[in-house]
């Protein structure tokens, strides 16, 4: 009789809607195990919170972390308070570093791990009103490097992806009709992404096929940032 084979369980942020609820749908179908706090049971805007959050789950273990939560106000340079600056960096850079600085250590004693961080397209290029989002979603591709090169004996592989523009509450209500047609037709399919496509990249990366990308900003836009 064969050794029984455990699920491997991942644990992912901003799962209740958009991409990450269509990278739960994906990771579920394959068999694994998701853990996907809501922002009741997780702030990500407060490290403290997160850090007791980390305190109280000392026992979590997860094989795949999917730091996918992100936020993006928009406001011309002149116009960004320190407030909303310190939050987007928490929101999408710190608070991701806290899981993985936790994470990480622990699926390398396993000798099996993948991180994935949800960056953007905005990661590498940029657009008026989106400083404090580009410079934090940018860091992310940093912080990624970094942990793949540090963890990489390991295997635990850590990648990023950026995406385009994916037909989710965010794009909606960050763009209006008009222009979601501009973006759509600045990019090469002349569509927004649905958040399915995303989420099976994401379970390609997050699986055992993937066995040799690591540190990299994948880029998944329809071609958006090619022109
Ligand atoms: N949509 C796009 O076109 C696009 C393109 C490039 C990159 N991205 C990135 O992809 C990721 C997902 O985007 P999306 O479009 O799916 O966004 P979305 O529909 O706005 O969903 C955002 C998710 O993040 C959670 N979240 C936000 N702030 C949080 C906080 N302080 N604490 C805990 N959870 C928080 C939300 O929880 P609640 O439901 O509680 O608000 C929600 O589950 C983000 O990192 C975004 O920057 C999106």
């Amino acid at each position: 009789m064969g050794a029984l084979k455990v699920a491997k369980q991942a644990f992912i942020t901003g799962a209740s809607r958009g991409i990450g609820q269509a990278i739960v749908k994906r990771l579920q179908a394959e068999g694994l195990e998701v853990i996907a706090p809501s922002r009741e049971e997780l702030d990500l805007s407060s490290l403290a919170a997160v850090r007791c959050y980390l305190d109280a789950h000392s026992g979590l273990k997860p094989d795949i972390l999917i730091n996918n939560a992100g936020e993006n106000i928009i406001n011309p340079i002149q116009k960004i308070t320190m407030n909303d600056w310190e939050r987007m960096f928490t929101i999408n850079l710190s608070s991701a570093f806290l899981l993985l600085q936790t994470f990480a250590p622990r699926m390398a004693e396993k000798g099996w791990g993948r991180i994935i961080n949800v960056s953007s397209c905005y990661g590498l290029v940029s657009r008026a009103g989106r400083a404090a989002y580009s410079a934090s979603k940018a860091g992310l591709l940093g912080l990624t490097r970094t942990v793949a090169i540090e963890f990489g004996p390991h295997n635990v592989l850590v990648n990023a992806i950026c995406p385009g523009f994916v037909e989710t509450d965010l794009t909606r209500k960050n763009n209006t009709e008009d222009q979601l047609k501009v973006l759509c037709e600045q990019t090469a399919l002349k569509r927004l992404a649905s958040p399915a496509e995303i989420a099976e990249f994401v379970g390609f990366l997050a699986s055992d096929q993937n066995t040799f990308i690591t540190g990299q900003s994948l880029t998944i836009d329809g071609g958006f940032t090619i022109q």
